[in-house]
């Protein structure tokens, strides 16, 4: 299964992705992880993202093109996978329709988590991710059993320096600018399921899974 999961910044993209990586057995292509990670790995990559996502702004899209090219010519992805914040703009889009139509592919399905515009910073602000795996969690939605420390590793949980509140709401504002017209062109083509992501986790997490189930 070829999927894209679309949505606003803290919508819970990452969160379902988790959940859909697992149960449907395909790797979760994060832009904004691969960036995450060469930032902390000191990358002139990381380097570069780090001028725009500091600022809530997107990086430029030859750059994260080339990135997702590479990632889906990697072995794993054979069998499926799951891009999530890619594409973020109408040139990705059509940009990522060129390099799978070459790879003999196609997306199958997008995943569109629609969550209104008030519920977006309580979430984002809210949230802290383990400095050493990852994992997101939220200090209200999505509690860590042990205040500050990660239930999978153990690790430290930190706040991501675009959660502060006013990256977040430039977030969204590019969100809605740039990356919401998608909606309209992944509609046209007749691959958008959209989702109430306004309930709670394992909710939307459900009607996800149903919405999947149905058309595998
Ligand atoms: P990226 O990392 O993709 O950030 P984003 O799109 O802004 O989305 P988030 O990761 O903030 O939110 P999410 O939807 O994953 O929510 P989550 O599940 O964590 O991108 C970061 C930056 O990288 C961009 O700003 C840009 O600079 C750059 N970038 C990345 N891709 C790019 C691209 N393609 N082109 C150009 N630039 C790019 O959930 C949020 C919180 O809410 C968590 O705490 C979670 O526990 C909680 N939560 C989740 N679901 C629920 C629920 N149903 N109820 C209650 N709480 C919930
Ligand atoms: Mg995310
Ligand atoms: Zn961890």
């Amino acid at each position: 299964m070829r999927l894209v999961i679309m949505g606003p910044p803290g919508a819970g993209k990452g969160t379902q992705s988790a959940m859909i990586a697992q149960r449907f057995s395909i790797p979760h292509v994060s832009t904004g992880d691969i960036f995450r990670k060469n930032l902390k790995e000191g990358t002139p990559l990381g380097m570069k993202a780090k001028e725009y996502m500091s600022k809530g702004l997107l990086v430029p899209d030859e750059t994260v093109v080339a990135i997702v090219k590479d990632r889906l010519d990697e072995k794993d992805c054979k069998k499926g996978f799951l891009l999530d914040g890619f594409p973020r703009t109408v040139a990705q889009a059509v940009a990522l329709d060129g390099v799978l139509t070459d790879m003999d592919m196609s997306i199958d399905h997008v995943l569109n988590i629609d969550v209104p515009k008030e519920v977006l910073i309580e979430r984002a602000v809210g949230r802290r991710v383990c400095k050493a795996c990852g994992a997101t969690y939220h200090v209200m939605y999505n509690s860590p059993s042990r205040e500050g420390l990660c239930d999978s590793c153990g690790g430290a949980l930190i706040q991501r320096e675009d959660d502060r509140e006013e990256t977040v709401v430039k977030r969204i504002e590019v969100y809605l600018e740039q990356t919401k017209p998608l909606i309209d062109y992944y509609s046209e083509k007749g691959l958008l399921i959209s989702m109430d992501g306004g309930q709670g986790i394992k909710e939307v997490g459900d009607q996800i899974v149903k919405a999947l189930e149905k058309r595998q």
